[in-house]
């Protein structure tokens, strides 16, 4: 009989990375997968000497079935104990709906909606043979608000959140808890990273490292808690959303719509300077 493992889909980069050293650092046993080609098997490597932990990989495309179809597989055949599921791998977006093509969408739809749900219902048995354990969805404060430019994806975060939400309670018998993280913006990415320095003084106060973010998933997913909202002004952000009324909000969201393609112009002027440093 093996040990437990978590296992952290996304994990070769941004927030799915920092979770898994935070895991990693407590002594968790690891199940890492993420795209071919993702250097996962050296980021295996590392974790494994820096922290004396079991660690597998699993390369595989989760915009397909058969992708998630490859890890359940694996986890079968190597009869690992699964403890917790962290469903993180995303596909971030900001854009009009019209400027991207529908193979883009599906692939989104694909990546964050289908496959925690095909993983989640796949490894239950594990889960529940392996319980007390959990699931951690990673949503954001996207499934809270109607957002332009990210339209498509405020819808699969928000069926994260409700997914996530009703699915706790139908497991509360079975000892396997579904917790939330519903993090702001997080600096991952070289493109939120250029948006997140020209944001507004409020906005830019609300942004969190993927190290403080990945302690505090980590911390309330261990604890099994329902709702994990990091950082005290996206708390704010939804007290505000409860007492503000419509007007004001929808005037606030076309102010930050006209704001977000001024940031759209500013990364891509960005952009192209760096490819002219490149030169
Ligand atoms: N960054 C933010 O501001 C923010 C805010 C709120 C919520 N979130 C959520 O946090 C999660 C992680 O975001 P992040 O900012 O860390 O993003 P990221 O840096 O772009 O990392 C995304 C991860 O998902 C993996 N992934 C993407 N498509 C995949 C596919 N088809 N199959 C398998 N793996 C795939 C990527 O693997 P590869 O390396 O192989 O591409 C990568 O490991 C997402 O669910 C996102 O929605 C992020």
């Amino acid at each position: 009989m093996k040990s437990h493992y978590c296992l952290i889909t996304g994990a070769s980069q941004g927030l799915g990375k920092a979770i898994s050293f935070e895991l990693a650092m407590r002594k968790w046993n690891l199940i890492l997968v993420a795209l071919p080609n993702s250097g996962l098997e050296n980021l295996a490597n590392y974790i494994k000497k820096a922290y004396k932990v079991s660690v597998v990989y699993i390369a595989a495309d989760l915009s397909s079935r058969s992708g998630s179809e490859l890890v359940v597989d694996f986890i079968n055949q190597n009869q690992l104990n699964l403890k917790f599921l962290v469903n993180n791998a995303g596909v971030l977006s900001r854009g009009l709906f019209k400027d991207q093509n529908v193979d883009y969408y599906m692939n989104q739809i694909n990546v964050n909606v289908l496959a925690p749900t095909y993983l989640s219902r796949e490894l239950l048995p594990n889960l529940k043979l392996n319980a007390p354990s959990g699931i951690l969805n990673v949503s954001s404060m996207a499934s809270f608000f109607p957002l332009p430019l990210k339209q498509v994806y405020c819808g699969t975060k928000s069926y994260l959140s409700t997914f996530s939400r009703s699915l706790r309670i139908e497991l509360k018998k079975e000892e396997v808890t579904v917790s939330l993280l519903c993090p702001g913006s997080i600096n991952t990415t070289t493109r939120i990273c250029l948006q997140n320095r020209s944001l507004g003084w409020l906005d830019r106060k609300s942004v969190l490292n993927p190290e403080k973010v990945s302690k505090l998933a980590v911390e309330g997913m261990l604890r099994g808690k329902e709702i994990i909202t990091p950082g005290f002004i996206n708390k704010l952000f939804l007290v505000l959303d409860k007492i503000l009324p419509k007007w004001l909000k929808n005037m606030l969201i076309m102010k930050e719509l006209n704001h977000l393609q001024n940031i759209g112009k500013f990364i891509n002027d960005e952009k192209q300077k760096i490819q002219l440093k490149n030169i």
